[in-house]
């Protein structure tokens, strides 16, 4: 049975209040809870629950009559409540026993690892009867009760409020919430952990203890997190005027996690990926991402905690604008360029496929089965391009009103998309409604551009149109607002003055595409220009746009904005690829000629031009065909690449190579970042021009690398290029990184990317190595994940085996967590647009895959919308 956006109503009963005592053990743990009951209406009570033995039930402080209260599949239902009465339950769970990794489980092993909790975003009714809504807001005030040898640590969210001993070795602490919250905010973490403190007065001169607690063994590496947290606290203070608000602020990591993190209030937990760095171990890409999620957590403190959301549909509503929230904050940090190229190239791998297949859905969708299934690139990643999109609209002064006066209408309340849209509008006196029809509608809008040049009238006429592609639930798809941000070049590669409408608006302005047609034409221009359009990704949308190969190449050498030069870069290789494909030179001359250029331009920095030197990736390519065949693409992508490494030539790529080569411990500043990267990829060209040389210095590399980043990169040219030296580079990593899951995780990654056929056998093997196991989501997702939505040519073999070993693996794995499995299905996403043979293959496993039964509601629900249409 779906559930559907329309038939949203009221909870008939709230919590104000929640009471839990926690008496906690591994196999079996007892949760009694005090829940203080509103209500105004007289409609039996109705509480969420799943998996819950039910010890005893009382209403305020009697046991209940048997004939008040019935407990069917997932519902306890209570009749005869009073406003104000007091339900007292008691149950049991069983943590260890917990696979799927959602209500309180354990993390590591029996012996040594802890307990914890993940409730986001149904998790709450694995651990105690409530309402499981967002839209249900309580005060909580928790006590744990445990073995103190066992579970010396002890933690819940809130402040904390007394602690103390307990007969037979046992222990007590609680911890009071004075913000209400929903109950998907709730966590507790109980175990032995380590931490590292650190002292932080807030903006409004709170004084704030911030904790972060690993496994003993693991703990040194969390300093660079407890950095990324500070500066994402004083961030939020200054951009957003936002404070943190309680007293203490805990954040712990987990190597059995279903996701990156979660933001519970005052108890963040992350996957261990997501918190854990240090230079041995971890790429600085990882580096990146640790930084990234920790603001991304910290940031929902009010962009969805403080702020939360009416319903799952309003999921972008803290999403989406929590994730722009963090790419802003990554700019600051970093390269606002870089942050931007790695975001919008993630959209297009990750998202835009989502969008043009059977799983697409709005921003907010319309329907659900299981809500899990939602968190997606869609809700997050499209979903922050829209917040871009609002922001430009208002500029900064005028988001900034508009986020003040979100956060002010909005404090402890449970809001829609509508509230976020009212106020940033209100508080500019504009009408921002138009932009609901984006988060309604699914689909990558086509935006397409023409330019007349008048030269009698020395006129510029740019008509933009659009138009996005109907799908099976939404046949008739709506205009949406698209601004677009642009620029005109003379043939010199300046940039024109502007004059639009009788106004000067310098060199760069935005005109917004409001309807399915519109024109715009700029005056006083001396020469037939090259418009640069949609800068800065503008909007998220498919450009079309018949530009000459020149025009791009123009863009590329010549725009002074390095996101700019990217996606000029990025449609001039995209043009490079169907030469290659057709047997055309034009687009792959100007591609290749333009970027030997830029090799040697001074001063160029040296992440962008690694970058630069990127194509779009295969996934991105295969987006742009009909009737994929994955092993072609594969291939011809090596051909361009190859192309420009032989027009660039081997002597400057070794010569660029041996430069960037700086021995001793990695320089963490972005120079030294820089500076690999680029070496990275000089030296991935290199081995498609000179193989040998190639390995031979990788095999150097790897040999002398004193951090992960050159570690990996050497490993991977060895390992992709099936070099005779990678036999050893991996029995060396392996032996070196044993006890380091993460490092471990690389290990079968990397592995996992070997193009072509032999994929297959190099993972089965790996299923047999005894470090595999699918009960580690993150190891799954290194070896099953990376196989299949990572590695293109080595998962969509023409005999089907690829297909069918993740069809295996997902039933199997579907009966232990049902989440990572749905996930990992999603890689059979756009299997219609396949060549006819490996079409027909993909679909039989799937359709072989759909009939088994028992499946959980996560994976029918991915397989049935895959196979449709
Ligand atoms: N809210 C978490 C975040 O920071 C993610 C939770 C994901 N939950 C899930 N069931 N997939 O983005
Ligand atoms: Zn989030």
């Amino acid at each position: 049975a779906a559930i559907r956006l329309a038939d949203y109503t009221p909870p008939a009963w709230r919590v104000s209040d929640v009471v839990l005592e926690f008496d906690l053990g591994i196999d079996s743990s007892e949760v009694t809870a005090h829940l203080t009951l509103r209500s105004e209406v007289d409609a039996p009570l109705r509480l969420d629950g799943e998996g819950l033995e039910l010890l005893s039930i009382a209403v305020d402080g009697t046991p209940l009559d048997p004939g008040r209260w019935r407990h069917t599949d997932h519902v306890l239902e209570v009749s005869g409540m009073r406003d104000g009465s007091v339900l007292t339950t008691r149950v049991r769970v069983q943590p260890a026993a917990n696979t799927a990794l959602e209500g309180l489980y354990l993390s590591g092993s029996r012996e040594a690892g802890f307990l914890l909790t993940q409730c986001e975003a149904e998790g709450f009714r694995h651990i105690t009867f409530f309402p499981d809504r967002p839209d249900v807001l309580a005060r909580y005030t928790v006590t744990l009760r445990a073995d103190k040898a066992r579970f010396p640590v002890l933690l819940a969210g809130g402040n904390p409020d007394g602690a103390g001993e307990l007969p037979d070795g046992r222990h007590w602490a609680r911890f009071v919430d004075p913000h209400p919250k929903p109950c998907y905010l709730f966590a507790l973490v109980a175990g032995r952990l380590e931490k590292i403190e650190r002292d932080y007065v807030t903006a409004e001169g709170r004084a704030v203890k911030l904790v972060i607690w690993s496994e003993a063994n693991a703990i040194d590496s969390c300093h660079y997190a407890m950095d990324a947290l500070e500066h994402s606290m004083r961030w939020d203070e200054q951009a957003y005027g936002r404070s943190y608000d309680l007293d203490v602020f805990h954040v712990v990591a987990t190597h059995d996690f279903n996701m990156g993190a979660m933001e519970n209030k005052g108890l963040n937990i992350f996957n261990a990926k997501y918190l854990l760095a240090d230079p041995d171990t971890t790429t600085d890409d990882e580096y990146k991402g640790v930084e990234a999620v920790v603001a991304h957590e910290y940031f929902h403190n009010w962009s969805g905690n403080r702020v939360t959301c009416r319903d799952w549909f309003q999921l972008s509503l803290k999403e989406g604008l929590t994730v722009f929230r963090e790419q802003q904050f990554s700019a600051d940090m970093n390269s606002p360029s870089l942050k931007r190229i790695e975001d919008v190239a993630l959209l297009r791998r990750a998202q835009f496929p989502e969008d043009a297949g059977p799983l697409a859905h709005p921003v907010r969708p319309a329907e659900y089965r299981e809500i899990n299934n939602f968190y997606t690139a869609t809700v997050y990643e499209k979903g922050a391009e829209l917040v871009r999109m609002l922001a430009g609209r208002l500029g900064t002064e005028g988001f900034r009103r508009g986020m003040d006066r979100y956060f002010a209408d909005n404090d402890g309340r449970a809001a829609t998309l509508e509230d976020f849209l009212g106020a940033l509008g209100a508080a500019n006196g504009i009408d921002l409604m138009p932009y609901l029809a984006w988060y309604g509608q699914s689909g990558t809008p086509r935006l397409r551009a023409r330019g007349r040049y008048d030269e009698g009238a020395q006129r510029y006429t740019l008509t933009l149109s659009q138009h996005t592609p109907p799908s099976a639930s939404q046949p008739d798809k709506h205009a949406v607002p698209i601004p677009v941000k642009l620029a005109l070049f003379d043939r010199d590669g300046n940039m024109l003055p502007l004059h639009l409408d009788g106004e000067a608006c310098g060199t760069e302005t935005v005109v917004v595409l409001d309807a399915s047609e519109r024109s715009f034409t700029f005056e006083r221009i001396p020469h037939a220009p090259v418009p640069s359009l949609l800068r800065g990704f503008s909007a998220p949308v498919l450009l079309e746009c018949g530009y000459a190969p020149a025009e791009l190449a123009l863009l590329l050498t010549h725009d002074p904005d390095g996101f700019n030069r990217w996606e000029a870069g990025q449609q001039l290789a995209a043009r490079a690829f169907d030469d290659c494909r057709t047997g055309g030179a034009e687009a792959l001359d100007a591609w290749s000629s333009a970027l030997r250029q830029l090799f040697v331009e001074p001063g160029l920095d040296a992440a962008l031009l690694a970058d630069l030197l990127t194509p779009p990736g295969e996934i991105e390519l295969a987006e742009r065909q009909e009737a994929v065949d994955p092993a072609q693409i594969h291939e011809l992508r090596q051909v361009m690449q190859r192309r420009l490494g032989r027009v660039i030539g081997a002597e400057a790529l070794e010569r660029r190579y041996r430069e960037l080569y700086a021995p001793g411990p990695p320089a963490l500043d972005a120079a030294g970042k820089a500076r690999r990267r680029l070496q990275r990829r000089v030296l991935e060209l290199l081995a498609l021009v000179a193989v040998d040389t190639a390995h031979a210095l990788a095999d150097a590399q790897y040999r002398s690398a004193s951090g992960m980043t050159d570690r990996l990169a050497a490993l991977g040219v060895l390992v992709r290029g099936g070099a005779a030296e990678a036999t050893d580079a991996l029995a060396d990593f392996r032996r070196r990184h044993a006890d380091n899951p993460l490092a471990m995780d690389k290990w079968f990654a990397v592995q996992a990317q070997i193009p072509g056929e032999p994929a297959l056998g190099r993972v089965q093997a790996l299923e047999q190595d005894p470090a595999f196991t699918l009960k580690n989501p993150n190891r799954a997702r290194a070896l099953l994940g990376t196989f299949a939505s990572g590695n293109p040519s080595g998962f969509h073999r023409a005999d089907g085996a690829g297909y069918r070993l993740l069809a295996e693996r997902l039933a199997t794995l579907d009966s232990l967590n049902p989440q990572i499995a749905a996930r990992l299905a999603t890689a059979f996403n756009g299997w219609q647009r396949l060549e006819p043979v490996r079409r027909e293959m993909a679909r039989q496993a799937l359709s072989d895959l759909a009939g088994r039964p028992g499946l959980s509601r996560n994976l029918s629900e991915i397989v049935a919308s895959v196979l449709s249409r």
